[in-house]
């Protein structure tokens, strides 16, 4: 199956949802970051999702019925602009390349989307992404409401486009999930070599910079999300994104990076020494939360709800915050009390797809909905011990997350970031020897 047939198939699905009405997708809008600079742009991800088209200033119109239509409005080619910006395709091209029914000039959208909105039952769009193509499009309706004295009539019903969408993207295809791959093999390699260029005395953004170009130098258009390069007490800030520490003698590195590849994201925490040899404290907290984490994988199958890696995983730690002297009294208070949440405040894991939290419902009807075949999701257990008095110095600082990234499979799951060195021997024989 081409790329082609692989966005084809998805707009039929949507359309065959929609049964009749019309959706208008647009994709995410340039954006300046200071004077004549732009940050560096990226797609919005269902438009792209449903059409695999790259350039800015573009939207996808379906008209949905017994002849469904895909249209795609883009800019024209333009050789002066061309000369500056680079390639583009131009609706004749775009057309042929994308697969789509029709395609024209982005410029005659505000012309052509009122005719193409009249005497539809339906609209679906994605309201409060953009408050200027809300605008926009209360405009178009309001030019069609403007024509009712001759008979014409405006969409009666307006659904969130999303809704669909998102279950869509719950369920990754082969396509899908072959990218995804890609990027978690990325990921694991960068990972590799930035602990092999871990050593005392090096900066956080050192590595950071080793991990950029690993992702970089394999294709990858852009870092997932900013990495998280947390030496020492910087591990637990969950956020922390200064990367602009010295690494010191003694403490753990908290590396959170992952690479985005054609589209898809991955997301991949290892914790490590920064000298290459777990001390007996950071070793217990580090043991701790790989069983955490075999115990989430464990529990990620197909028909177990949501909540249950995130509840296996969180068993396991507060047993150990209890043999750590962290939380006092039986499990079962701990657990009901919610002490555990002192020192892991996260829950184990997000959707993971073209979004690094991706799309999707984590309920349903009020319920933690099942996990299905196809379901790809992060399983990223921590513990972050912040000094205090009532905490055993051994543990101060110490703060550690490991993360993967797993698709449920039939009959239970893959870590499809299984290349990422995960297990102390393997991590202590890495770092440093790069
Ligand atoms: N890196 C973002 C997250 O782990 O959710
Ligand atoms: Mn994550
Ligand atoms: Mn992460």
């Amino acid at each position: 199956m081409t790329d082609i047939d692989v966005y084809a198939r998805r707009r039929a699905s949507l359309l065959a949802q929609m049964q009749c009405g019309i959706a208008i997708v647009p994709t995410a809008p340039e954006r300046v970051r200071n004077r004549d600079s732009e940050y560096l742009y990226r797609f919005d991800s269902y438009f792209y999702y449903l059409c695999g088209f790259r350039e800015a200033e573009a939207v996808l119109v379906l008209v949905a019925g017994a002849e469904p239509q895909s249209i795609l409005f883009c800019r024209e080619k333009n050789p002066e602009r061309e000369t500056w910006d680079g390639f583009r395709y131009g609706p004749e091209a775009a057309r042929e390349a994308f697969g789509v029914d029709a395609a024209h000039p982005i410029g005659q959208l505000d012309e052509k989307l009122p005719t193409l909105l009249a005497n539809q039952p339906a609209l679906y769009y994605a309201p409060g992404t953009d408050p200027d193509w809300d605008a926009r499009v209360m405009r178009w309706l309001n030019q069609v409401r403007a024509q009712s004295r001759t008979g014409i009539s405006a969409p009666h019903s307006i659904y969130d486009v999303r809704a669909a969408l998102d279950e869509m993207r719950l369920i990754k295809d082969e396509h899908e999930l072959a990218l995804m791959r890609r990027a978690a093999a990325i990921s694991a390699k960068a990972h590799e070599r930035a602990m092999r260029a871990t050593r005392p005395g090096r900066m956080e953004y050192e590595i950071e910079a080793e991990l950029l170009y690993e992702f970089r130098r394999h294709g990858a258009q852009f870092p997932a999300y900013w990495p998280i390069v947390a030496g020492g007490a910087n591990a637990c800030v969950l956020h922390y994104s200064d990367n602009n520490a010295r690494l010191e003698d003694g403490a753990l590195l908290l590396i959170d990076a992952g690479c985005e590849l054609d589209g898809y994201a991955s997301d991949i925490t290892r914790t490590y020494p920064i000298n290459g040899k777990f001390g007996g404290a950071q070793k217990d907290v580090y043991e701790l939360v790989l069983a955490a984490q075999a115990a989430a994988i464990g529990a990620t199958r197909p028909g177990a709800n949501w909540d249950a890696p995130h509840e296996a995983a969180v068993r396991v730690l507060a047993q150990g915050m209890i043999d750590f002297g962290l939380c006092q009294g039986s499990l079962d208070r701990v657990l009901e009390a919610g002490d555990y949440k002192r020192f892991y405040m996260h829950r184990t894991g997000h959707w993971l797809g073209l979004d690094v939290h991706d799309a999707g419902e984590y309920k349903q009807d009020g319920k933690w909905r099942p996990l299905l075949a196809g379901m790809t999701l992060t399983v990223e257990p921590g513990c972050y011990i912040r000094p205090a008095d009532d905490v055993p110095k051994a543990y101060w600082n110490i703060g550690v997350r490991i993360e993967d990234d797993v698709l449920v499979t039939k009959d239970g799951c893959e870590v499809i970031t299984v290349e990422t060195p995960k297990s102390i021997a393997a991590i202590e024989a890495l770092v440093g020897n790069g």
